[in-house]
This record gives structure tokens, sequence and C-alpha cells, in this order.
């Protein structure tokens, strides 16, 4: 072996020696999270994240009604309580669609169609011909038509149709066309804050019975609630526009949960901090955890929004009903998100529709004790379906960093190890040479 030969040997594996020193404190600065996101907020077509938020929201929409089962004992004066069975799940695939209307830069538009397919799914319900049976609940028509039957037997189809959003023609005619921020030049934490809902900065509510008196909500910089902003912190201040509910609400960090094998922050809704702008109709103020909706909604009836089984609401509901069993388990509203890509992996609006009865006192005397009450009629929850394999690639991606990132220094010590190898040999054969000559020599 010739000198050039060891010389070009060293100068080759010490040139990879400082290429892998070099890699490595480039990798130790360099964040593939941070690089990635900051693609995908540009929220440009070919990300996966964007495809899958256009069919986006998708999963299980479970319905439970509230079925009277003591109407005759009650209106017979027996029963001093209403007696309610919940009747569900009556289960129903949702896949919504929102349609990009237009994008620049910095900001997209785009049509929300949370409802675009839904399918009843007959074996996921609690039974698979449960449209057909029927149930007892208040008859709204006797409310309007201020009639002596307050209660009525309804098909389930029929309850469900003259009730429910997603089956209402009001709703079907409610658009929703939101601009939200994207792109580097409002910061990734202002990524898909609201700019505008149907044009404007502002809802207003909808006051049947009296055009001068509305009251608006203001929606810029809240969230649509189907994507937030990537890396959240449990501090991050986070409120969105609930469109059932026709509100700005907060959310406020509970704590962490997993589920998908994905570790989400969970947020639950707090009351809003602006006054009370939809008064009930009645005149009597909502208790607390009650959402007034009569003016929300184009809808006749006196509607309030609570939480399933009236969970955390000052309503003391055991006054007049039986059968209700509040709990957080089942019962309360939250969100799961994903903190790094800001995806929520669990979308938990739950909220029951209930009915505020009037005064009813022109109704005979056994009755008129539910005057102003609150009649449960249906609750429902969402169960989203799941995120795609690719959110969990892109989860693992700063594990997979790390990973590769023990590469460059195993490659700088190996080939550390290896020069001084050569050299030691080289050397030593120099001296032996030397000394091979020096022996000759003599
Ligand atoms: C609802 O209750 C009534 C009795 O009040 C009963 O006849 C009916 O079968 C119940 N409906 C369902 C779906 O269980
Ligand atoms: C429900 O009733 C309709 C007609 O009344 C019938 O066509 C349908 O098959 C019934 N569905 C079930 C699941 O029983
Ligand atoms: C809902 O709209 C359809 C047509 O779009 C109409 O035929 C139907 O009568 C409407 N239903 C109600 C309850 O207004
Ligand atoms: C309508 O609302 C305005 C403003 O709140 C109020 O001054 C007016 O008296 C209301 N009119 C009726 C008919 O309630
Ligand atoms: C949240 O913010 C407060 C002050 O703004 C700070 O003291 C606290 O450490 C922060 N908590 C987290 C988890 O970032
Ligand atoms: C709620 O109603 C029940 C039953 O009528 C009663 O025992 C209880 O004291 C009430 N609670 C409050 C806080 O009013
Ligand atoms: C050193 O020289 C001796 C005698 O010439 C030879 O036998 C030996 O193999 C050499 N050693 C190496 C490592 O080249």
């Amino acid at each position: 072996m010739s000198k050039t030969y060891f010389c070009l040997k060293i100068v080759s594996l010490s040139l990879f020696c400082v290429l892998s020193i070099y890699l490595f404190v480039f990798a130790f600065d360099y964040d593939i999270q941070y690089d990635l996101m900051k693609t995908y907020i540009q929220f440009k077509d070919p990300m996966p994240a964007v495809d899958i938020w256009m069919n986006s929201p998708f999963g299980k929409l479970e319905i439970y009604l509230f079925n009277v089962t003591n109407s005759e004992e009650f209106l017979g004066g027996c029963h001093k309580k209403i007696r309610l069975e919940q009747i569900g799940p009556i289960t129903y695939n949702v896949i919504g669609f929102n349609d990009i209307l237009s994008r620049t830069e910095d900001s997209v538009t785009y049509r929300r169609n949370r409802y675009r397919h839904i399918n009843f799914l007959p074996y996921g319900s609690v039974s698979p011909n449960i449209l057909n049976q029927t149930i007892v609940q208040v008859n709204d028509k006797a409310i309007l038509d201020r009639s002596n039957t307050l209660f009525s037997s309804i098909s389930v189809y029929d309850f469900l149709h003259s009730n429910f959003d997603p089956f209402n023609n009001a709703t079907k005619e409610r658009e929703e066309v939101f601009t939200v921020n994207i792109g580097i030049k409002h910061g990734m934490e202002n990524f898909f804050r609201i700019q505008t809902l149907n044009g404007e900065y502002s809802i207003k509510t909808y006051d049947r019975a009296n055009s001068s008196s509305s009251c608006s909500i203001n929606v810029k910089g809240a969230f649509d609630n189907s994507l937030f902003p990537p890396f959240i912190t449990k501090n991050t201040s986070l409120n969105i526009f609930v469109s059932e509910l026709c509100r700005v609400i907060p959310l406020h960090y509970q704590r962490e949960e997993t589920k998908q094998d994905l570790n989400g922050y969970r947020y639950v809704l707090q009351r809003p901090n602006e006054k009370e702008c939809l008064p009930v109709e009645n005149g009597k103020p909502l208790p607390k955890d009650m959402y007034d909706m009569s003016k929300c909604v184009n809808n006749d009836i006196p509607t309030a929004f609570s939480a399933p089984h009236f969970y955390g609401s000052s309503y003391n509901w055991s006054e007049n009903f039986e059968g209700l069993n509040p709990n957080a388990e089942e019962h309360e509203a939250y969100i799961l998100l994903l903190p790094m890509m800001g995806i929520p992996i669990n979308n938990n609006l739950r909220f029951q529709s209930n009915m505020v009865l009037p005064d009813l006192s022109y109704l005979d005397n056994k009755l008129s004790h539910l005057s102003n009450k609150i009649m449960p009629r249906l609750w429902y929850d969402f169960e989203m379906g799941k995120l795609p394999f690719i959110v969990h690639f892109v989860m693992y991606t700063n594990i997979l960093q790390r990973m590769v990132m023990i590469l460059p220094p195993l490659a700088a010590l190996w080939s550390l190890n290896k020069i001084i190898k050569i050299r030691r040999q080289f050397n030593y054969k120099t001296i032996n040479n030397t000394y091979n000559q020096q022996k000759a020599n003599i």
C-alpha cells in the first residue's frame, strides 16, 4: 500500500466525519414539524390534511329522544312528575363537505355544508325499525294553537323531521360561508381564525317578533370548529362559533386525553362572556348554561338548548321530571384537539333541545303548574370517524427525526475511529520500513 493511498483514505474519512458533524448540528437546529406546519398553513391542495378537512365533518350522529311514559297518569293527576324514558341511539352516518369558493395567499372562502350526506344506520341504532315506532311528547301545535291536547303520539321519523336541525328546511336554507386566515402573513397562531361569516364580522340574531330588536355577536377571530392553528398550548385562548347555538363560545382547557393512540387536549365549553343577547321570549331569564334558540333558528317554537339531561345546569329538573341521569361521561360537551396540528380528534358538541313551555294557566288546573317549565325533547352527540394514517405519521415525524439524528454522530465516531486506526497502521509501517532500511544499511 502506498503513501498516497493512506492519505486519500484519511482525507475522505475526515471529510465524512466533518460532514456528519455538520449534519448533526444542522438537524439539531432543524424542526421538521415546524417546517411541515409552515407548508401546511398555506393550505394548498396537495397537503393531505386539506383533503381530510374538505370532506369533514365525518362520523356518526347519535340522537336520543325522550318519550313521556306516564302522560295519562300525569294528566289524571295521579303522578306529580312527568316520567321520561330515553330512546336511542338513532344513528346516522354523516359526511360533510367544505366547498372552497375562492382562495388567496392569505385567506380562503368556503361554504360549510355539515350534513351533505346523512344516512340512517338501522343496525347502529337501538332498533332497526326505530323510525317507525311512536313516542309521546308535548305537542308543539298545542302550544301555538292553545289547544287542550298537551301530549300527543308521533312517529319517531316525523318527530325528528319536524324538530331536528339536519332534516329541517330552516337549516338547509341557512348558509354558512366562512372566510378564514391562511398563510404565513397572519402568523401561525392565527391560522383558520374567522375573518367573516356570510360577509360580515358579526352575526345578527333573528327576531321574528321585533325586527328592530336585534343583537349582534362578533365572530371575527373565532374558529369555525373544523380546524385550529398548529402548536396550540394549554394557554392558547380559543373561541368557537357554534352554529347550532348562534353564539361564540370560549373553550376551556380541561385535561389531556388519548384517542386513536393520539394524545389530545380536551376543551370544554364555557359560558360566553358577552351579555345574554337573546332573553327568553316569555320574559323569564333562562337558568345558567341554557341558551335561548327562538331567535337563532327560524323557528316558531320557543326552544332552549342545554347540555344533555341538563348536565351542569342550575335548572332544578327533578321538580318536574323523572328519568334523567346527568353525568360528565355521557353528557359533557367537549372537543379533543391534536395540539401539534390543531386538528380535532373528537368533536362532542352534545346539546339537548328543550321546549320552553309558556304560561299554561288557560289550560285546566292540573297543567297550569307546568307553566314556564323547560321540557326536554331530544339530545344528540357526534362521534368523529377515524383520522387517516397520514395524521399519525406527521405526529411521529419528530420521533423519526430524533431517531435519524443518532446516525450522523455515529458516523462521525466511526470515521474518527477508522482514521486513528489507519494512522497507527501507517505509522507502524513507516517505522518498520525505516527500521528495515537502517538494518539493511548496517
Ligand atoms: C313510548 O311510550 C309509550 C307509552 O307512553 C309506549 O306505548 C311506546 O311504545 C314508547 N315508545 C317507544 C319507542 O318505546
Ligand atoms: C316503516 O314503515 C314504512 C311504511 O309505513 C315501511 O315502508 C317501512 O318498511 C317500515 N320500516 C321498517 C324498518 O319497518
Ligand atoms: C321543505 O322543503 C321542501 C322542498 O324543498 C317542501 O316540499 C317541504 O314542504 C318543506 N317542508 C316544510 C316543513 O316546510
Ligand atoms: C322592538 O325593539 C325595540 C328595541 O329593542 C324596542 O324599543 C321596541 O319597543 C320593540 N317593539 C316591540 C313591538 O316590542
Ligand atoms: C400560561 O400562562 C401563564 C401566564 O400568562 C404562565 O404563567 C403559565 O406558565 C402558562 N402555562 C403554560 C402551560 O404555558
Ligand atoms: C329541587 O327539587 C327537589 C324536588 O322537588 C327538591 O327536593 C329540592 O330541594 C330542589 N332543589 C333546589 C335547589 O331547589
Ligand atoms: C516489518 O518488517 C519485518 C522484517 O522486514 C517484516 O517481517 C514484517 O512483516 C514487517 N511488519 C509490517 C507490519 O509490515
